[in-house]
């Protein structure tokens, strides 16, 4: 079974943003220790704390035993989760670094780089925030360019700090849901891949449509765009 993981600098540059930035309901993805609810306790509504590795579930449902206001759910990602559930915080100091040969540690492997499971995160995570909730999320240099994921799935990101150990930058972000989504101006999907950055070509995943740049409406504004498209065909 995987070694439940050490808190290390990361753990605590995460720690500090928790504590101050933590409202409503929160999960606490990856939770290990359970540093970080135990970090979001006091400003926190409710916490579910999730983890894949059996022995951090062991330890977490040990440490916050008889207290209701923590749920301990051994799951991978949302999984295990009811799709009932918001949360207003999601705390993930996602395993990230790049597999070394001979190295299995779930607790850093990320698989192919770190970027896979941090990938799946964010497009798992959009449903079950609130629009007004934040998603605190650890990352590090060595894993690749999570601006181009931020971008894919639509979240707005700020650098809250980086900080540098030994061969790496470790940053802490906070996403929240971007208000506005591209949408398809032909079959109205939103499950849009924008390649590029300064030009960018829109193609959507559902239809294969591609122009330069799809319309961007706020997402409270997408049943009626859809009615108005079908609308128009009629
Ligand atoms: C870098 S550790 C962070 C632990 C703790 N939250 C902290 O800040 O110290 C990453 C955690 O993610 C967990 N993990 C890895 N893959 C996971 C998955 N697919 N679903 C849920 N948890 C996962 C690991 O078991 C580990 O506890």
């Amino acid at each position: 079974m995987d070694e439940i993981y050490e808190p290390e600098e990361d753990s605590k540059l995460l720690e500090k943003y928790v504590k101050t930035l933590t409202k409503g309901v929160v999960l606490d993805m990856g939770t290990g220790s359970g540093i970080q609810s135990k970090a979001a306790y006091d400003q926190a509504s409710k916490i579910y704390a999730v983890d894949i590795n059996e022995k951090a579930i062991i330890h977490c449902k040990n440490i916050f035993k008889g207290d209701k206001k923590i749920e301990v759910i051994k799951s991978s990602l949302f999984e295990n989760l009811s799709e009932e559930l918001i949360f207003d915080t999601i705390i993930f100091n996602a395993p990230y670094l790049p597999l070394d040969e001979g190295d299995k540690d779930i607790a850093l492997d990320g698989n192919i780089g770190g970027f896979k499971i941090i990938e799946l995160f964010l497009e798992q995570a959009r449903p079950y925030l609130a629009q007004s909730g934040i998603i605190l999320l650890i990352f590090s240099s060595k894993s690749g360019d999570i601006i181009s994921l931020f971008k894919k799935y639509n979240y707005e990101h700020t650098l809250l700090e980086k900080i540098h150990i030994f061969f790496e930058d470790i940053f802490c972000y906070k996403l929240n849901l971007n208000p506005f989504v591209k949408i398809c101006p032909k079959c109205g999907s939103t499950n849009i891949m924008v390649e590029g950055f300064k030009y960018t070509l829109d193609s959507c995943n559902d239809c294969g449509f591609q122009i330069q740049n799809f319309p961007e409406i706020e997402i409270t504004e997408i049943e009626e765009f859809k009615k108005q498209l079908k609308d128009d065909n009629f």
